[in-house]
């Protein structure tokens, strides 16, 4: 997909609105693989769906990609620290999340989808049925491995990385 530079701004904008947004911001305290958070990686979710969508050739809706990736994992609490919410986490929080989502945000019925299909295969039941919720999964699986296998001893300077590449979409 070839973007003109109004498209191109105007993604970047909605990226930035939610990039400096006092509620996303919040997505720093719940932390996540290895160190990382969901802020953090919500943000790398965002770029890497929105660079994988632009090497398509078929027409994607483009800005729904972008605000679900970044609001896939608004569910808003640590099951790591609160234990009562462990349970079932993997297949309740996106549901959670697109529920948080659409009280705090004015987002779309199939903004809300695309969130609540993100978890499959963890979620069998809930197979992400556009191309956008495809993208978006497939972007969440990546970065979420990479998250995982990244070593834990050089936590800081890999957070300091990942924020100095999240400040900007494109
Ligand atoms: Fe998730
Ligand atoms: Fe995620």
């Amino acid at each position: 997909m070839k973007l003109s530079l109004e498209e191109k701004e105007r993604l970047e904008s909605i990226y930035q609105s939610y990039l400096n947004n006092e509620k996303i911001l919040k997505m720093n305290e719940v932390s996540m693989h290895r160190g990382s958070n969901t802020y953090l990686h919500s943000f790398r979710v965002a770029k890497l769906a929105i660079k994988r969508a632009l090497r398509r050739k078929k027409y994607l809706d483009l800005e729904s990609i972008l605000i679900a990736s970044i609001l896939h994992d608004y569910y808003l609490y640590d099951w790591r620290k609160d234990k009562s919410k462990k349970k079932h986490h993997a297949k309740k929080h996106p549901f959670i999340a697109s529920s948080n989502a659409k009280r705090d945000f004015d987002i779309s019925d199939k903004v809300c989808e695309i969130i609540e299909e993100h978890m499959w295969p963890f979620n069998f039941k809930c197979f992400p049925n556009t191309k956008e919720a495809r993208i978006v999964n497939n972007a969440d699986n990546t970065v979420a491995f990479k998250e995982v296998l990244t070593s834990i001893k050089h936590k800081k300077k890999r957070m300091n990385k990942y924020m100095d590449k999240i400040q900007t979409l494109f």
